[in-house]
């Protein structure tokens, strides 16, 4: 089967082989619909769900599950876009944070323990360990992140982050970014 994910060719590990059900999960969702609310809204609450579900996640809970999306009103700034979870801090600067530090560098930031991450913003407070992956589209233009949280610490590996990954890029392909 010709894998969704690079990296995860012919492999039985089943972290993998739940990011790659979720990815052709995603690919179904995605299909026919290309307006970012609509799109983030229903990736937020997909990925949610299944990585509260899913048993290889088990004592990982993640707590918190969302973008955010640039504004053409407010150069600089990433505003709150669709998520799971409780309600969140509405606008981060470009550079500020581990959400403005993934859009600003244009690289997914894993942190194992948030309270070592220098400027981390604290909008949940059982939120420990956290992963952000830039949304971009083909031309390399950040859009927005994508935002995970965890109520414990290290909870994300290189399983997760290479899954998400492949998630936040089909949502970078799937959008219309001219709203
Ligand atoms: N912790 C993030 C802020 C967003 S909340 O986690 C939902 C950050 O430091 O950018």
């Amino acid at each position: 089967m010709t894998s969704f994910i690079p990296g995860f060719n012919n492999t039985l590990n089943h972290k993998a082989q739940f990011y790659l059900e979720l990815a052709e999960e995603c690919t179904s969702l995605l299909a026919g619909q290309r307006n970012l609310i609509t799109n983030t809204a229903n990736v937020s609450s997909l990925v949610y769900h299944r990585l509260l579900e899913t048993p290889t996640r088990e004592g990982k809970p993640v707590n918190w599950v969302g973008f955010y999306l640039s504004d053409s009103k407010k150069p600089g700034t990433l505003t709150l876009g669709p998520f799971q979870g409780k309600p969140a801090c509405t606008a981060i600067a470009m550079g500020k944070g581990v959400c403005g530090t993934a859009a600003q560098e244009q690289r997914t930031v894993v942190v194992a323990d948030v309270h070592e991450f220098p400027g981390h913003i604290a909008c949940d407070s059982a939120s420990k360990s956290e992963i952000v992956v830039p949304l971009q589209t083909s031309d390399g233009k950040v859009h927005g992140v994508f935002d995970i949280d965890a109520s414990v610490l290290d909870a994300f590996d290189d399983y997760d982050r290479m899954g998400l990954e492949a998630i936040v890029k089909m949502v970078g392909e799937a959008c219309d970014f001219d709203m």
